[in-house]
């Protein structure tokens, strides 16, 4: 099992090792400048974007890290539910890849996802002015959809990617504004020809902002991520008795907004009971007819639910199906429940994650080992091929917000390793 990410408060001191070679540095600034050109697609006030998957925003976005990927001379794919893959065509053998995603959340910031994408452009970049041509292509992807905001399940891209939802099914998802992916995809003409599941890389390794607040607190500089804690989301639709808010005595009421209250604070509960190791959210609440004076007629909920342990994870939403068993006979309400994702917790490659602590020491750095809160497309190629991740602090631990922050700094450390990773994976032979 992999611990709660914030029980991780050991780290690892940065060793001095001898380097015979100065070692080949990625341009930070350059790479900053191309993440600043990308906010700008879709700026929303207090400094990020807004390119929800599959939108004219999120295709203006894809344009743009398209363009770049060409003037890199990169053979640009894209497959048939929209993911992106650029491969600089060098070597034998099957590539070495990275990656991320373009889409944001309606409230994104600036790095989570692009940084992964365009860090990977900036590693190609660094290797290509240094004519250095490694044994191995390498390949850059961003995935459709990795948010889940616009259409479940997150990671919807990569898990089509590596054979985990049928194509089908796929191009059948409707999104929350009542669109069919397979329509979204032809009409922002991301409806590529290249087939799903895609080549298997030949291993997987994705730079990301940690989104949360365990680096900047322990004072580390970089996260060896272990895995990736385990996930189920749900809507959860209440039907009750609209009737008006003035005349309807408290005990006559079925009320669909009280239930979703209820719901939400039942959760805060269960992560309380679950003693720091359960994490919930309701994230979006909708009422219907969602008026000052009328008890509503239905109210749908959405319920994040995860934890790093797969049976604790199993346990909370067994406890959730109960007490919704519960409330619905005790409020006289109808509720139905819809499962959006599921995936159980995911642990990275002992190999991968080893040589992301080993070269960050080399580098200097402190490094700790930490499994992610956050879904990330690394966990589904982690089906297909060795992965692993690498973190770099976010301020204050803030991301799904315009204010979503990380120094250049960290950013540069963070695409250096991916750099010296990539470097070292695309020499690996095959087994
Ligand atoms: C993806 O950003 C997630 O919700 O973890
Ligand atoms: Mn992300
Ligand atoms: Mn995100």
């Amino acid at each position: 099992m992999i611990q709660p990410f914030w029980l991780y408060i050991s780290y690892t001191f940065p060793m001095a090792l001898a380097s015979p070679a100065p070692l080949m540095r990625v341009n930070g600034e350059r790479l900053m400048q191309r993440l600043m050109d990308l906010a700008t697609i879709s700026p929303i006030p207090g400094g990020g974007s807004s390119r929800l998957a599959l939108t004219d925003e999120d295709a203006a976005g894809r344009d743009l890290v398209v363009g770049w990927m060409k003037e890199l001379g990169l053979e640009v794919t894209i497959d048939v539910v929209g993911n992106v893959v650029g491969t600089w065509n060098v070597g034998h053998g099957s590539p070495v890849m990275t990656g991320s995603h373009i889409d944001t959340v309606r409230t994104g910031g600036k790095y989570d996802g692009n940084l992964g994408v365009l860090a990977g452009l900036e590693v190609i970049q660094s290797m290509q002015e240094n004519n250095h041509q490694p044994s191995r292509p390498i390949a850059v992807a961003f995935f459709t959809n990795e948010e889940g905001a616009r259409f479940a399940p997150d990671m919807f891209g990569s898990l089509v990617y590596v054979g985990g939802l049928s194509v089908e099914e796929a191009l059948d998802t409707v999104t929350i504004d009542g669109a069919r992916v397979a329509d979204e995809l032809e009409r922002v003409g991301y409806n590529g020809s290249t087939p799903c599941p895609g080549f298997a890389p030949s291993s997987f390794i994705e730079l990301h902002i940690e989104q949360g607040p365990v680096l900047e607190q322990v004072g580390v500089q970089i996260g060896a991520v272990t895995g990736v804690q385990g996930i189920s989301w749900q809507e959860v639709t209440i039907e009750g008795q609209s009737n008006h808010a003035g005349t309807t005595p408290m005990s006559m009421r079925h009320d669909p907004a009280f239930v979703a209250a209820s719901l939400a604070v039942f959760l805060r509960q269960l992560s309380q009971r679950f003693s720091g190791h359960q994490v919930c959210t309701v994230g979006k609440i909708d009422l219907f007819p969602n008026l000052i004076n009328v008890v509503p007629a239905k109210a749908v909920v959405t319920l994040d639910v995860r934890n790093t342990d797969e049976q604790l994870l199993a346990q909370a939403e067994s406890e959730i199906a109960d007490y919704i068993k519960k409330i619905e006979l005790s409020e006289g309400v109808t509720i139905t429940t819809r499962p959006l994702a599921r995936f159980e917790p995911v642990e990275f490659d002992e190999d991968v994650i080893s040589l992301v602590e080993s070269i960050a020491m080399e580098h200097g750095h402190t490094v700790q080992r930490m499994p992610s809160g956050a879904g990330h497309d690394a966990q589904m190629l982690a089906r297909v091929c060795p992965s692993a991740m690498i973190f770099v602090p976010s301020v204050l631990g803030i991301s799904h917000n315009p204010a979503e922050h990380t120094s250049t700094q960290d950013i540069t450390n963070g695409t250096n390793i991916l750099l010296q990773a990539m470097l070292s994976l695309a020499e690996k032979k095959d087994n």
